[in-house]
């Protein structure tokens, strides 16, 4: 029930892969969402039989949900457009972040995909910590200030995917 989809402008490679698996099934409104994804993730891995260690994040918007694996520490992030709201964002960003960022709902799911990436270094309590910056024409962008949290450069990017956005940021 889960589908493998694209990440526009990103090519996976043997040092470092990012695979993302969406569903309306691991949506909020669904009533077990939750252990949808979870089954859904140790599927996917169990057919994998992946040598390496392998690194997952989840996220769910209200229609949709999934899961990103990766060879690399990982945060995912997805979020329906019209339900991010612009002063939040502007409330826990420093005006420089929002002015180079492609729009308001770009920066967030930037910001989020980060924050969660940092799970396994010092992950800050809050979200306002996180910044993000350098973005480049095909939405791709860094988390400015990692050497913060004990944290390598890292890699980000955004995409649309039917009415919501996503991003994913890993190491
Ligand atoms: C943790 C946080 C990123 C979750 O994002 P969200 O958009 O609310 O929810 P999502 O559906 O995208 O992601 C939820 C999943 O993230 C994962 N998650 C939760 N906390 C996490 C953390 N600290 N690090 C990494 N992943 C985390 C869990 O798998 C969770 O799934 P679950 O709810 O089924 O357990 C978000 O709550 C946050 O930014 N917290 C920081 C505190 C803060 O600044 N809050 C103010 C926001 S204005």
């Amino acid at each position: 029930m889960f589908s493998r989809i694209a990440i526009p402008s990103f090519q996976n490679t043997d040092s470092a892969w990012v695979e993302i698996y969406l569903s309306s099934v691991g949506g909020s409104l669904h009533p077990d969402y939750r252990n949808e994804i979870r089954s859904a993730i140790e599927q996917t891995l169990t057919e994998k039989k992946s040598a390496e260690k392998v690194y997952y994040s989840t996220s769910h918007a209200r229609a949709i949900g999934g899961f990103a694996l990766s060879n690399r520490p990982i945060g995912f992030d997805i979020e329906a457009q019209d339900r991010v709201q612009n002063n939040t964002i502007s409330r826990v960003s420093q005006n420089s972040e929002v002015s180079e960022a492609p729009t308001h709902t770009h920066l967030w799911t930037a910001k989020e995909a980060a924050y969660k990436s940092l799970a396994k270094f010092s992950q800050p309590t809050v979200i306002s910590s996180i910044q993000i910056g350098q973005w480049t024409q095909t939405n791709h962008f860094k988390l400015t200030n990692e050497s913060s949290f004990g944290a390598p450069e890292g890699c980000g990017i955004t995409w649309t995917f039917d009415s919501h956005i996503c991003a994913v940021y890993f190491f």
